[in-house]
C-alpha cells in the first residue's frame, strides 16, 4: 500500500453546537469528510471518522434557561432527539464510528487532567481579563481586533468585561506557531494562511494569551483545583479530537494507533481555533501536531451564511425526502470547490440532479443495461469482438480515472474529482451515440462487434460507479447490482476487464428520474418557506447567530495582479456639484463631480438603494476616472465611484472634505 494512503487514517470534523437544529450547511463539512472516510475504507485503510457535539458554554446554559430546562436536558434533545444531530447522521447515511459529546463523563474528566497539566506546566496562569468580550461567540477581543467597535468575527456589540481568569501562554508558542503555518503544508487552503498570521500573529501587539476559563456562568467543564471556574469552551471543544481517542482517559485506547489526527476539516470561520490556538495546546504539552488542518467555504445564500438570519436555513430532511440522500450528497460537493464559499439555490440543486445525475449518468446506466437486455436477453456472449481502435479512447479515459481521481481526492478536490468521473461519463455516452448500437443489431454478423461495444460499457459504468461510491454509497450499489458487477475494489478500479465477459445485467427504473424544473422549483420554494421558522421561534433558535449585514461573508479573495496592473486604475478625487435619482430607475443616482478640470464629470452610480442626493451633496468621495464610458438607462456614465460592500450593505468610500478635487490616489 502506498503512503498516502497508509494503513490508519483518522479524520474529524468540528463538533457541532446542538443549539438549535442543524441545516444542510452543517451537513456540508460532514459529507465531505463521511466521503473521505469512505474513500480511504476503500483504500484500504483502518479509518476512525470523529464527528460529536459541543455540548458547553453560556450560549446553551442561556437557551437552556429559556426553554425552562436544563443544559443538559436541552442538548440531549438536539441531539439524542427526533430530528436531532444522530438523526441527522443516519439520514445523510455517515459513516463516522465514533461520536464524542463533550458532557460525556471521560472527555469531562480528561479536560480536568488537561487543564491541570498545563497550570502545572506554567503554561496556565491565573490573571485578570480586562477586554471586550462578545457574548454570543464567547470571545474575547483586544482593542486592536475589533472592527468598528464590533466584534470581528460575526459584527455584534462586544461589552467591557473584567474578571478573574485564567489565561494560557499562547504568546509562548507564536513563533512556532507562524513557523507551523508558513513554513509546512499544515494549513489549507494556502489562501488563509497569510490572514492567520497577519490577523493573529503578526498584529498589533502580537499573539495574545488567551484566556481558557470563565466564571460568569456554570455550565462548563469545572476547574478542579479552583471551584467558581469552568473551563473555556474552546479548550474543551478542541481537545475532543484527542480524548475520543483515548487521552487521559480509558474509555477509549487508540491514541498511539490514530494520533496525530491525519485531517481536522473545519468551517472557515474556526480556522482561527485550529490553526493557532489547537497547534499552540498540543505545543504545551509536547504532543504531536495533526498533519492538516483544512478550511472549507460556507454554504450561503445571496451572500449570507446559511444559518446566520431568518428563514435563510435549509432543511436537509426535507431535500433528502424529496430527491434521495445521494442526490443531495453527490450536490453539495459536485456544484461547489470545497476551499470556497458556494452559492447555495434551488435551480443549482435541481439542475445538478437533471444534468449530472438523471441525464449524464442515470441514460448512461439504463441505455447500457436496457441494450444488453433487448439485444442479449440480459446476458453478453462470451463470444465478443476484439477491441477497436476507436474503442482506444475510452478505454484508455476509463482505465487512467483511478489515478486522476486520486490524486484530486487526495487534495480534497472532490468538485474535480467528481469531474474527473462525469468526463468519462460523457465520453461513454458519446460511444453508444458513435457505434449506434441499434444499427449493429440489425445484422447477426455484427454481433460480436455488437457484444464488445456494451462490454466496454458496461465496464466503464463499472469504474465511474465504483469511484463514486465515496460520494453516492447505495446508488454505487445499486449500479453494480444493475451490471452484474462482482467486485469493485479500490484494485479492480484501475483496471479495464474486471467484469464478467458473460455478466448478466438487471433492469430496474431510472435511477434518478428528471424532475420538472419549472414545477419543481415552485413547489420547492413553498416547501422552504413553509419550512422557514416562524419569526419569533427563528429569533429564538438565532439568538447567537443572527446576522447583522457586517456578518456577511469576506469575500473570496482575487488573484494576485501586477504592481503595473494596479498602477494602470485612475482613482481621483472628487467632490459631489449636485446628485439626483435616475428617472424610471430605482437603483441609478445621476452625479455632477468635480474631478479638478472645471467641466463637470457625469457618473451612474447603482446606489440609490442606500443613499438620498440630498445627503450626498458636497461630498468627498473616490472615481475611477479612466474606464471607458458607457450607456446606462440611456445615459453617459464616465467612471465609477468607489464603495465598499459587505452583505447587503453598502458604503461609499468618503474622504476628508480638505483633499482638492482632482488629486489623485497612488
Ligand atoms: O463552530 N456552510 O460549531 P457550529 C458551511 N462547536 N459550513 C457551515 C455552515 C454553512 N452555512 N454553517 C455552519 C462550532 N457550518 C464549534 C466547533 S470544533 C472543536 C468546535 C459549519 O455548530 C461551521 O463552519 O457553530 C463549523 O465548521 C461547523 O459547521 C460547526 O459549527
Amino acid at each position: 500500500m502506498c503512503e498516502k494512503c497508509k494503513d490508519k487514517y483518522f479524520i474529524t470534523t468540528p463538533i457541532y453546537y446542538p443549539s438549535a437544529r442543524l441545516h444542510i450547511g452543517h451537513a456540508y463539512c460532514t459529507v465531505a469528510a463521511d466521503v473521505m472516510a469512505r474513500y480511504k475504507r476503500m483504500r484500504g485503510a483502518d479509518v476512525i471518522f470523529l464527528t460529536g457535539t459541543d455540548e458547553h458554554g453560556q450560549k446553551i446554559e442561556t437557551k437552556a434557561r429559556e426553554a425552562g430546562v436544563t443544559p443538559k436536558a436541552f442538548v440531549d434533545r438536539i441531539v439524542e432527539g427526533e430530528k436531532g444531530v444522530k438523526d441527522l447522521w443516519k439520514l445523510m447515511n455517515i459513516s463516522n464510528n465514533r461520536f464524542i459529546r463533550t458532557t460525556d463523563e471521560y472527555h469531562v474528566k480528561a479536560i480536568q487532567r488537561i487543564f491541570r497539566r498545563m497550570y502545572e506546566n506554567g503554561d496556565i496562569y491565573k490573571g485578570k481579563y480586562e477586554g471586550w468580550y462578545c457574548t454570543p461567540d464567547e470571545s474575547f477581543w483586544t482593542e486592536s481586533q475589533l472592527v468598528d467597535g464590533k466584534c470581528p468575527e460575526c459584527g455584534r456589540e462586544v461589552v467591557r468585561a473584567s474578571e478573574e481568569a485564567y489565561f494560557f501562554r499562547a504568546s509562548k508558542y507564536a513563533d512556532r506557531v507562524r513557523k507551523l503555518l508558513t513554513e509546512t503544508d499544515f494549513l489549507e487552503p494556502k489562501s488563509r494562511v497569510n490572514e492567520m498570521v497577519n490577523d493573529f500573529i503578526d498584529c498589533e501587539g502580537g499573539l495574545q494569551d488567551l484566556c481558557v476559563s470563565r466564571t460568569s456562568f456554570t455550565w462548563g467543564v469545572p476547574v478542579d483545583f479552583d471551584p467558581g471556574h469552568v473551563v473555556y469552551v474552546w479548550l474543551d471543544a478542541l481537545f475532543n479530537y484527542m480524548t475520543a481517542l483515548g487521552f487521559e482517559n480509558d474509555a477509549h485506547d487508540e491514541l498511539e494507533q490514530f494520533w496525530p489526527a491525519d485531517v481536522h476539516f473545519v468551517g472557515k470561520e474556526i480556522v482561527r481555533f485550529h490553526s493557532i490556538y489547537w497547534p499552540a495546546f498540543l505545543m504545551s504539552l509536547n504532543l504531536p501536531l495533526p498533519k492538516k488542518v483544512f478550511g472549507h467555504g460556507w454554504l450561503v445564500i445571496n451572500g449570507a451564511k446559511m444559518g446566520k438570519s431568518l428563514g435563510n436555513v435549509v432543511d436537509p430532511y426535507l431535500l433528502a425526502e424529496r430527491y434521495g440522500v445521494d442526490a443531495l450528497r453527490f450536490f453539495l460537493l459536485r456544484s461547489f470547490p470545497f476551499g470556497s464559499d458556494g452559492n447555495f439555490t434551488n435551480e443549482l440543486l435541481i439542475n445538478t440532479i437533471n444534468i449530472d445525475l438523471a441525464n449524464d449518468l442515470g441514460n448512461l446506466v439504463s441505455r447500457t443495461v436496457a441494450m444488453v437486455g433487448k439485444y442479449f436477453g440480459g446476458q453478453l456472449p462470451l463470444e465478443q469482438q476484439e477491441d477497436e481502435a476507436k474503442d482506444d479512447e475510452l478505454i484508455t479515459m476509463a482505465c487512467d480515472l483511478a489515478h486522476v481521481y486520486e490524486e484530486q481526492m487526495e487534495k480534497f478536490s472532490f468538485q474535480n474529482a467528481l469531474g474527473e468521473i462525469f468526463k468519462v461519463i460523457s465520453r461513454a455516452n458519446k460511444y453508444i451515440d458513435e457505434n449506434e448500437p441499434w444499427k449493429l443489431a440489425k445484422d447477426e454478423a455484427n454481433k460480436p462487434r455488437l457484444a464488445r461495444v456494451l462490454y466496454n460499457l458496461l465496464e466503464t459504468v463499472r469504474i465511474c460507479g465504483g469511484l463514486l461510491r465515496p460520494f453516492m454509497p447505495a446508488t454505487a450499489d445499486e449500479i453494480m447490482k444493475r451490471i452484474g458487477a462482482q467486485t469493485s475494489d479500490w484494485e479492480s478500479l484501475a483496471f479495464f476487464g474486471t467484469l464478467y465477459r458473460d455478466t448478466k445485467v438487471e433492469n430496474g427504473p431510472a435511477l434518478f428520474p428528471r424532475i420538472d424544473a419549472a414545477v419543481e422549483l415552485e413547489a420547492l420554494e413553498k416547501l422552504l418557506k413553509q419550512d422557514a421558522p416562524a419569526p419569533e421561534a427563528a429569533q429564538n433558535a438565532s439568538a447567537q447567530t443572527e446576522t447583522p449585514a457586517e456578518e456577511a461573508p469576506l469575500p473570496e479573495p482575487l488573484p494576485e495582479i501586477a504592481f503595473d496592473d494596479f498602477q494602470k486604475v485612475e482613482m481621483t478625487v472628487v467632490k459631489v456639484l449636485a446628485c439626483e435619482n435616475v428617472k424610471k430607475s430605482d437603483k441609478l443616482l445621476k452625479f455632477q463631480l468635480d474631478d479638478g478640470t472645471g467641466t463637470p464629470r457625469q457618473i451612474l452610480s447603482g446606489i440609490a438603494k442606500f443613499y438620498k442626493p440630498e445627503d450626498l451633496l458636497g461630498k468627498t468621495l473616490v472615481a475611477v476616472t479612466n474606464l471607458a464610458p458607457r450607456k446606462m438607462m440611456g445615459q453617459l456614465s464616465c467612471g465609477m465611484l468607489l464603495s465598499a460592500e459587505r452583505g447587503d450593505k453598502l458604503h461609499l468610500l468618503m474622504l476628508d472634505d480638505a483633499i482638492p478635487a482632482g488629486s489623485r490616489l497612488c
